[in-house]
């Protein structure tokens, strides 16, 4: 398997703070069966930056310990970049870091909106050809009110990763049904663990996954799975599955919120 979500990286923001729980991490990630993990570290988020240069070349260091250690993982780079103005520029001064070195980047929204000019940012980054993942649309307060909004940052060319701690009830009741519910109306794309810590926050992704499986069936596990993948290797994502809600239910479920 392979997690495209990930803050791995010892002592760079509020993830693994040592290279131990660096090394706990990644043999626990092997243990669930993940192969390759993407270290995304915050970026712009107002408490970290971890620039382009110095994510690589931590995770150039990291790679070669995992491999004293005979831990068969790898940690591709990427970045947790939230949405800010500079972010265009940031961009061209090549402070950022796509994920894998692929098209795709994995983009944070603040938790309580949707930024005004996310319009344009979308559009700005379609003619870059950047392909932006949304991480975890479930805990953004605005997305879980108004689903549609979601549904109309996809149409613009955007991409949505949804957190397995999320859909396995980690973050409440609420959360867990807004993670289903997006799940279930084709707005995710990704699964992925956003993995902090072994113990506080782990993987899960196996579990989710299995999960997935059960309640929508394997088309989608498959979907999922297949995507992570797509991203390690550039490619576009698969077509969806059928939808486990009708076309019927699904139009109601999105119009349920009106537009204002
Ligand atoms: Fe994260």
């Amino acid at each position: 398997m392979i997690d495209i979500h990930t803050h791995i990286l010892p002592g760079v923001d509020d993830g693994a703070q040592c290279w131990e729980d660096t090394l706990d991490l990644a043999r626990a990630a092997v243990l669930e069966g993940i192969t390759t993990m993407i270290a995304t570290p915050h970026h712009a988020n107002g408490a970290y930056i971890n620039r382009a240069d110095e994510v690589v070349e931590h995770a150039r260091h990291i790679n070669e310990r995992l491999v004293t250690e005979g831990v068969p993982l790898t940690i591709a780079t990427g970045q947790e970049i939230r949405v800010h103005d500079d972010l265009l520029d940031a961009w061209s001064r090549k402070e950022l870091l796509s994920l894998a070195d692929s098209h795709y980047v994995l983009i944070e929204l603040p938790s309580s909106r949707i930024p005004k000019d996310m319009d344009e940012l979308l559009h700005e980054l379609n003619i870059m050809r950047v392909k932006p993942i949304i991480a975890h649309p479930e805990r953004n307060a605005e997305i879980v009110k108004h689903p549609e909004r979601l549904a109309e940052l996809i149409e613009r060319g955007a991409w949505a990763q949804v957190t397995t701690h999320s859909l396995l009830g980690g973050f409440g009741r609420r959360i867990e049904k807004a993670a289903w519910s997006l799940c279930r109306s084709g707005l995710i794309h990704i699964v992925s663990s956003d993995a902090h810590h072994v113990e506080r926050r782990g993987f899960r992704l196996r579990q989710a996954y299995d999960v997935i499986r059960e309640r929508m069936g394997e088309p989608w596990e498959n979907y999922f799975l297949n995507n992570a993948q797509c991203v390690i290797e550039d490619k576009p994502f698969s077509s969806k599955p059928e939808s486990t809600y009708s076309e019927g239910v699904l139009r109601r479920f999105l119009s349920y919120f009106p537009h204002n």
